[in-house]
């Protein structure tokens, strides 16, 4: 059995700090760990405590609640964050707060047996991310696969798609994460009509749990659960916090022994995220000259973010198109090795796309497939899963 949840409790007022205080008092199975009066004392003690409850006024000096979320979210992302506000959040509030990576709100006028109640049910969604994705030898158990590509039309969803079919016939609990918020067409590749989707998270003020992941989640045939992306444009990607993306990753790892993950335009703060949060990177380059030169641009900006070299796997995706750029030439070129050459295959990835049936599956002999499949093979074995501090690699993409 655990301890009591810590909770820390920042609020310029002396007499309302006492009143949560109060409130809690009467809980054995939680404890008041601190409190701070201020932006720059909360953040202070908050990183050296780690209470796993931060309960912060919204109007919090100097900065505010929300800013201070911010930072911790950054600093300290297992502490999850209650704000108090003054009144029940509008809708503009709740976007602000999820951009934020904030769960939870509370009122002033919020009784005691709920602040109470609020706090056990984050600490709750909290705990078992952490315990759950580490193995005995201290390595995340499940593996994320990223896939990235300097630019859009490069192959990301066809190969993100596949890939993740090929790995739901290989093994138990596999996802597929569509993150393109405009323009997402995974379930279109699937043939599938979801009823809720990604988008749903957003507006929703609730805290990422089973039942709310399950509610979004959709089933493929062959087993893949696909988080599907919005079905109208109408959200902006900047909903798509990295605190959000973070909170979802880390949901899926727990879950699902793989999670594939389909990104949106590199420079997004959810691309970067999903980047950050995988075991693998799968990063899709087009094989003539411009669009190899944006790949080793790229390639040299994940480097010089410290993304470990041996977390990416590059692959040229359309290969013999026109005059065939061989391996050795691509290598030499982008100065880093390739995993897998996907050859252009228009009537294989047209009539795929179109029927919604993934090509692995309905035409398994094809070069095109075969690769895929080897791909997925190979992706099985655990990867290296050294958590290497990276600096921010928001300055480099900019
Ligand atoms: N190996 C391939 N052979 C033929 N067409 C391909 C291949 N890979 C991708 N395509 C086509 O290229 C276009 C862009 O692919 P898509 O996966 O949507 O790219 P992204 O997700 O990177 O924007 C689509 O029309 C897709 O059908
Ligand atoms: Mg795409």
């Amino acid at each position: 059995m655990t301890g009591p949840i810590t909770v820390f409790i920042a609020n310029s007022q002396l007499a309302e700090r006492e009143r949560l205080r109060k409130q809690l008092a009467d809980c054995p199975d939680i404890q008041v760990v601190g409190e701070a009066p201020n932006d720059r004392e909360c953040i202070e003690a908050v990183l050296r405590q780690r209470p796993q409850v931060v309960l912060i006024q919204e109007e919090l000096p100097v900065s505010g609640g929300l800013q201070v979320a911010q930072q911790l979210s950054e600093r300290a992302g297992e502490v999850s964050v209650i704000l108090v506000l003054v009144n029940p959040a509008g809708e503009e509030m709740w976007h602000k707060m999820l951009r934020d990576g904030i769960r939870e709100f509370i009122t002033r006028s919020t009784p005691a047996d709920l602040v109470a109640e609020e706090i056990r049910r984050v600490a709750k969604l909290q705990r078992p991310h952490t315990a759950a994705a580490i193995a005995d030898d201290g390595k995340p158990k499940n593996q994320i696969i990223t896939v990235a590509a300097p630019r859009g039309g490069t192959g990301k969803t066809v190969i993100a798609t596949n890939l993740a079919v090929a790995l739901a016939s290989r093994h138990e609990n596999v996802a597929l994460l569509d993150l393109n918020l405009v323009g997402g067409d995974v379930a279109v590749l699937l043939d599938l009509i979801p009823q809720r989707t990604l988008g749903d998270l957003m507006p929703t003020f609730v805290g990422i749990d089973d039942d709310v992941m399950d509610s979004v989640m959709v089933k493929h045939a062959c087993g893949l659960r696909v988080v599907p992306a919005p079905l109208n444009g109408m959200y902006d990607s900047s909903l798509m916090s990295r605190p959000l993306v973070q909170n979802i990753l880390r949901f899926l790892r727990m879950r699902c022994n793989y999670t594939v993950v389909d990104t949106g335009y590199p420079s997004l703060e959810s691309t970067l995220a999903a980047m950050d949060a995988s075991d693998i990177i799968l990063v899709v380059v087009g094989n003539d000259l411009p669009r190899l030169r944006d790949g080793k641009q790229y390639l040299r900006n994940l480097i010089a973010a410290n993304y470990p070299k041996e977390r990416i796997r590059l692959i040229a995706n359309r290969t013999g198109v026109t005059k065939e750029i061989p391996t050795k030439e691509i290598e030499s070129i982008l100065k880093f090795p390739v995993t897998a050459m996907l050859p252009n295959d228009d009537e294989l990835v047209g009539m795929s796309v179109n029927l919604g049936q993934p090509f692995v599956l309905s035409s398994p002999n094809k070069s095109l497939s075969k690769i895929l499949a080897n791909l997925a093979d190979s992706l099985s074995v655990a990867a290296d899963a050294n958590q290497k501090k990276r600096k921010s690699v928001f300055t480099l993409f900019a």
